[in-house]
């Protein structure tokens, strides 16, 4: 099942979905979050901070495991998704950083490293909520678009529109990696709750396409279709071209 809430803008979409994963770590202070990157979850993070500074929330239990890490980049590099998740969130709140996870994408054997994260997931005790971001193509971590769902931690070949449209966070396109180590579809699908996030006009189609569309690994957020707990907290431009009527909230 999959609740939809419109929000009025991306700052209102971010406290929506702070409030939410707030409430799952009120509800079980030793969960498992599954994190995303990218600049959508920005907003969240800081709201989670505030939380925390606040005296509102205590993460010194919380565990979390990242979807995806660029291939090739070193925890230290400004670019990697593990440097992000420390500025944006891990530094600023009373986690253990033994506790959070994020591929290595400099592992001599990527493929092991695949291996050792899916069993890491497992051996916390599989993943209690699921934040992601989307692409502008309907992928989720970094799954894209292809002939069959990935079932789990893998390595993949980004695509020249996410290349291009993730190229913004570098200082040229010749440094994107071209590659990502990577949750699978089947990996995101096995959170016992997904919250999935999303602002503004470029992620229009996607969001029509994973929810209102078919089912298919050309669109690979419209897996989560399948799933019997998911949470949509998009915006108003996000939300543009689904048909809500005058709801702020519907089930689909
Ligand atoms: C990257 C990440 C995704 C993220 C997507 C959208 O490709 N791997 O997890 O959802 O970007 O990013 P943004 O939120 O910046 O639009």
């Amino acid at each position: 099942m999959i609740r939809i809430y419109k929000a009025k803008d991306y700052e209102a979409m971010s406290h929506m979905a702070a409030d939410f994963i707030a409430s799952q770590i009120i509800l079980k202070p030793n969960c498992v979050l599954g994190l995303a990157t990218g600049t959508t979850p920005i907003g969240t993070y800081n709201w989670l901070r505030k939380k925390y500074e606040d005296g509102r929330l205590d993460f010194s239990e919380v565990h979390t495991v990242n979807l995806d890490e660029y291939v090739g980049l070193a925890g230290d590099d400004p670019n990697s998704y593990r440097y992000f998740m420390n500025t944006y969130l891990f530094d600023h709140v009373n986690i253990d950083k033994f506790s959070t996870h994020v591929e290595d994408g400099t592992a001599k054997s990527l493929k092991k490293e695949c291996q050792r994260y899916e069993k890491l997931i497992r051996s916390l005790g599989g993943v209690d909520l699921q934040l992601l971001g989307i692409g502008n193509n309907g992928h989720i971590g970094f799954c894209e678009p292809a002939d069959a769902f990935s079932r789990v931690t893998h390595i993949e070949n980004l695509t020249e529109s996410t290349i291009q449209a993730n190229s913004r966070l570098f200082e040229d396109i010749s440094q994107v990696p071209t590659r990502a180590l990577t949750m699978g579809v089947g990996t995101i699908m096995r959170a016992r709750r997904i919250l999935l996030i999303a602002s503004g006009s470029a992620k229009q189609d996607a969001i029509r396409d994973s929810f209102f569309g078919d089912i298919t690994p050309r669109v690979p957020a419209s897996a989560l279709q399948l799933h019997q707990d998911v949470t949509v907290i998009a915006d108003e431009e996000a939300l543009a071209k689904c048909d809500m009527g005058d709801d702020d909230v519907i089930v689909v």
